[in-house]
């Protein structure tokens, strides 16, 4: 009998790349691309079910089981180390976690540096790393402006094209960790329909490589 696979999809641009990967692979749930507000999907034929989720919310319902396959950034993971698998890089959602300052801002070595993040637990193992001390403000979003208020000396934040940064006059200082989308399963379920997750996973690492090649 087949094995039906829930799986936990991020909301939004990624979300949407990332289940063009999934249909490719052979997981299509057309109903998916019909425009509504509904946050599940299944394909019986298939043996697919498919949720929406929050980006950040993604290996939370791995971890617990809910949906036993997901698609959550390495942020989040570094972030929350939730008890799952990380089953494949899949070279998409690609960006990393930096340091960023107001352009032409002067570090002195010897003070504690302020530092907004979103990404507290990175940011401090990070400072930790290279024994820094720090003064960690942890803020929900619109990291940006941080330093442009005086709150903070630096952020910690995710850079992808960069726009953000340079539209608020700041700039990238160090590279903290280059960062992308992972296939990520619950531990218990991986066991138990490990035929299904790893056929599954096959077919998005071909896609993976060819997409390399090119
Ligand atoms: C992220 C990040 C930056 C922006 C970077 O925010 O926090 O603000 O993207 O992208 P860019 O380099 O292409 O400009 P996101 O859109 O995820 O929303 P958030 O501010 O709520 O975290």
């Amino acid at each position: 009998m087949k094995q039906f696979l829930n799986i936990a999809l991020p909301k939004g641009r990624l979300g949407e790349k990332v289940y063009a990967m999934f249909e490719a692979a052979g997981y299509e749930c057309p109903s998916i691309r019909e425009n509504n507000r509904k946050l599940i999907f299944e394909n019986e034929k298939v043996g697919v079910r498919y949720f929406w989720v929050k980006p950040s919310d993604v290996a939370i319902y791995v971890e617990r089981g809910a949906a036993d396959i997901g698609v959550a950034g390495k942020d989040i993971l570094l972030e929350y180390s939730p008890d799952v698998y990380e089953l494949l890089d899949l070279h998409t959602g690609i960006c990393r976690m930096a340091v960023a300052a107001p352009v032409g801002y002067r570090d002195d070595p010897s003070k504690t540096l302020r530092v907004a993040t979103k990404f507290s637990h990175i940011a401090q193992s990070y400072y930790a790393s290279i024994g820094r001390e720090i003064d960690l403000i942890h803020l929900n979003g619109s990291i940006e402006i941080a330093p442009i208020l005086g709150l903070s000396d630096v952020i910690v934040d995710i850079v992808e094209t960069g726009t953000t940064l340079r539209e608020n006059h700041l700039e990238v200082r160090e590279t903290v960790v280059p960062i992308s989308a992972r296939l990520i399963a619950n531990k218990t379920g991986y066991k138990f329909k490990n035929e299904a997750i790893r056929a599954l996973v096959r077919s998005m690492e071909k896609q993976v490589c060819e997409r390399e090649k090119t």
